[in-house]
């Protein structure tokens, strides 16, 4: 089956900032559509979302060539290839870019191609797009890494910390771990509504951070989840994502609301004393994204407790997760489909974290469409754990809820371990 065309055109994400969607259509008429999300706390190895710059027209961050790009060059070497060949169009789309970062074409348009086409694939085969980007081998419904309070770049930095997040521990099915978050994140608004410090939501829907300083946020989301009837560390533990990089200049750390700063060995120390102190079972760029020394130091201090991820660290390059792997700084690497640009490259980074024995977290990014792909792009890789920001707002719920449909579409193929998925990586939660 060929595909025929290639359309594209500017939609909007969930924070009203332009990106792409690229239409595929094959040579029966079958279309499939691709949305490219896109970040805020952007590390600085991910690939290039090409942006206009135009200031009269959408703030400079219109995509209008990055649309032209799809329309003119990538439909010219897309159209007439085999839409099942999706690792050959793939690699045809890296070389006819040309650059390592893919900053020519922009990675919005190549990954908008990308995705459509494994849309269009699954849509041609006549099964759902987790059955077709997994060859059937996928079964695993992930475990939900889910936000409560939201911070850093996401909270214009109204604290430092970017995602106060909940993991379900004790959940037996996915449904239950809808069910503990749901209780956890209504009981956060009756906290915060109580204290006085209800403001409405953050970029991914969790709450707007009214904290004044950092660790205040660990006392109102540990009385959030007693408030819900749970015990911190046992049905519910914490999880963090740090977003360092954003905290780190001019070789510091620095946490603004408290006018604290830090060399690496104490950001590192500070990491160490809040996974003694609090019940967390898992931190996501603790250290700034090319401190791979500090990022040895957590490593070393809590590998062993703690699942520890690379997302700027990484930013889902397989030449940077091979480095990770062989200086040992992390145990789990996020995984953002636009931080390299094509699905092919996401699944290998997705297998080579899998070979090492690490943990693939799929990933949202703080700008989202309604497209619910890393959905399917979580059971397809059997990964174990999907990350979409909080429990509210529909470019989230999106992605929460294709799980549900996915479930059952799968019967009883489908797969749920839980927290299981720490003890496989050699993680013994505390
Ligand atoms: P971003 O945030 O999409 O703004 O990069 C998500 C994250 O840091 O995990
Ligand atoms: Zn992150």
């Amino acid at each position: 089956m060929k595909i025929k065309s290639l359309d594209a055109l500017q939609i909007f994400d969930s924070r009203g900032n332009p990106t792409v969607e690229v239409i595929a259509t094959l040579e029966d008429g079958t279309t499939g559509h691709g949305l490219v999300p896109s970040g805020a706390s952007t590390g600085h190895h991910e690939a290039l979302e090409l942006r206009d710059g135009d200031k009269s027209r959408f703030r400079g961050k219109s995509v209008f060539k990055a649309v032209s790009h799809v329309t003119g060059e990538i439909a010219r070497t897309a159209i007439g290839r085999d839409v099942f060949d999706q690792a050959g169009l793939d690699a045809a789309l890296i070389a006819l870019d040309g650059t390592p970062g893919k900053s020519r074409l922009g990675a919005n348009a190549i990954l908008g191609t990308s995705m459509a086409v494994a849309q269009a694939a699954a849509n041609a085969r006549r099964v759902p797009l987790y059955e077709s980007l997994g060859g059937g081998q996928g079964t695993l419904l992930p475990l939900p890494e889910i936000q409560i309070f939201g911070g850093g770049k996401h909270a214009q930095g109204r604290i430092d910390i970017q995602d106060f997040m909940i993991m379900a521990l004790t959940a037996q099915t996915y449904e239950e771990t809808l069910e503990v978050t749901a209780n956890v994140f209504h009981a956060a608004a009756d906290v915060m509504r109580e204290r006085g410090l209800l403001a409405g939501v953050a970029d991914e829907g969790g709450y707007w951070p009214m904290f004044d300083r950092n660790e205040d946020v660990f006392d109102a989301l540990m009385a959030s989840i007693e408030r819900a009837g749970y015990t911190p560390g046992h049905e519910v533990g914490i999880s963090l994502d740090i977003a360092a990089t954003d905290l780190f200049h001019e070789g510091h750390y620095t946490l603004g609301l408290e006018q604290r700063r830090f060399t690496s060995e104490q950001f590192a120390a500070l990491m160490i004393e809040w996974v003694t102190k609090y019940p967390i079972v898992s931190i996501e760029d603790p250290m700034a994204e090319d401190d791979w020394a500090g990022w040895k130091i957590v490593r070393e201090a809590i590998g062993q407790r703690c699942q520890l991820i690379g997302d700027d660290h990484f930013t889902t390059n397989i030449e940077r997760i091979e480095r990770g792997i062989v200086a040992n700084t992390a145990n789990a690497v996020l995984i953002k489909l636009n931080q390299i640009g094509t699905v092919t490259e996401t699944i290998a980074a997705i297998h080579r974290t899998q070979a090492a024995g690490w943990l693939p977290v799929v990933s949202a990014r703080s700008g989202e469409t309604e497209d619910a792909f890393i959905a399917h792009l979580a059971v397809a890789t059997n990964a174990g754990q999907l990350k979409v920001g909080s429990f509210s707002r529909s470019e989230r719920m999106a992605k929460w809820n294709e799980v549900l449909r996915i479930q059952r579409l799968l019967g009883s193929r489908a797969r749920f371990i839980g927290a299981g998925i720490f003890a496989s990586a050699g993680i013994q939660l505390p």
